[in-house]
């Protein structure tokens, strides 16, 4: 069944993320994070190797591209480049909800075309919570998901607020924990829970972790903010009141490096995405306890323009990861996570709640 309203709604996303107001006013922390400089270190940017595991998968860099699109037959070509990049630099890489193909069988190759074209990356599907509690995804649909990219994890994406904000929003919270730790039990591959743009709590993460999830994206706040897009397409469907709660919540979360370090002992590997635009960034991600940094609007962007532009940019990102390390004398992932950068303003304080 074609549904216009699923297709245009993510094409709308795509459009609005463009927006320089679909980005949070705040900041997601890396300003007050300062990896420790070692002023003569004894190695070359060549001689670092920032490759890693991740859910028993070997990755080039550490570094996963956000699930965003797919889902209107036009952003096939968007999730194409993204693949090709994953595929050119060994990452990891998410898709956009797959809700859509699964009532529009038009949409399937929308994001079929991600493994066609990143046969070895580690690939992540993608799905709502709110799917999940409704019982629209019991075990054939979780199989379909995944046999879709040949998925190697299925994220499901929390987004309370977006929901709230949302024109068509949907919520049916009250039985989330159970509905998700039997999602957990029927899912042929790992969970993964993700925000998109307010953050996790610690109190949530080890809910969480209970269900037998097998990690988090923090999804933190400080960049693309769902809040803000909602808020945009709620003002030019004229639903005023929509408008108003974005404007009124358009602060609501928590800063993405503070949700790591919120959540970086709960015991799962933990992947920081939320305003992360460098390798620079992505390395203090790392260096407050994240396994991967996650990387959404910077290869939107990059996506957008074509492939080689795609490709291009995520390896800037990981040459700044390599420089970031041979900057702080380590060669490679484990000794950079011996080392502890110093903390400050919000972040500091966030530390100190953590502790
Ligand atoms: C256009 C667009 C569409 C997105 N769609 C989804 C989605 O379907 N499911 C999801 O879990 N996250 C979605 N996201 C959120 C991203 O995965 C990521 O959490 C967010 O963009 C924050 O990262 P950034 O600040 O680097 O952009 C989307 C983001 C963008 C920009």
């Amino acid at each position: 069944m074609n549904d216009p309203t699923i297709r245009q709604r993510k094409l709308d996303h795509v459009d609005l993320a463009m927006n320089d107001a679909a980005v949070s006013g705040v900041d997601a922390g890396w300003s007050d994070v300062t990896l420790v400089p070692v002023a003569l270190p004894n190695l070359n940017p060549g001689d670092v190797d920032p490759g890693c595991t991740f859910l028993g998968k070997s990755l080039g860099a550490p570094v996963f591209i956000a699930g965003m699109t797919g889902g209107h037959p036009d952003l096939e070509k968007v999730n194409l480049a993204l693949a090709i990049a994953a595929q050119d630099h060994g990452v990891a890489m998410g898709v956009g909800s797959q809700r859509a193909a699964l009532v529009d069988e038009e949409l399937v190759q929308s994001f079929a075309v991600v493994r066609q074209q990143a046969a070895d990356v580690f690939i992540c599907g993608n799905i709502g919570i709110s799917q999940i509690l409704d019982g629209q995804a019991g075990k054939d649909v979780l199989n379909k998901l995944v046999d879709m990219i040949r998925a190697d994890a299925l994220a499901v994406h929390i987004n309370v607020l977006q929901e709230l904000v949302q024109p068509e929003g949907e919520i049916n919270l009250g039985k989330a924990y159970e509905g998700l730790a039997e999602m957990v039990a029927t899912s042929p591959v790992p969970v993964v829970v993700k925000e998109t743009g307010c953050g996790i709590d610690r109190e949530t993460a080890s809910r969480l972790a209970e269900t037998g999830i097998a990690a988090l994206d923090v999804g933190g706040m400080g960049g693309t903010s769902f809040t803000a897009i909602e808020g945009l397409r709620a003002s030019s469907a004229q639903d005023h009141e929509g408008a108003r709660r974005a404007r009124t919540f358009a602060i609501w979360g928590i800063p993405t490096a503070c949700s790591v370090l919120e959540v970086a002992n709960v015991g799962l590997p933990v992947i920081a995405t939320g305003g992360i635009s460098d390798g620079l960034q992505a390395a203090k991600a790392l260096s407050l306890g994240a396994q991967l940094a996650g990387i959404g609007r910077k290869m939107l962007t990059a996506a957008i323009q074509g492939p080689e532009q795609a490709s291009a940019e995520l390896g800037r990102i990981i040459e700044e990861i390599r420089i970031s390390l041979a900057l702080s004398d380590c060669r490679n992932l484990d000794e950079f996570n011996s080392r502890t950068p110093v903390l400050t303003g919000t972040v500091a304080q966030w530390d100190a709640r953590a502790k």
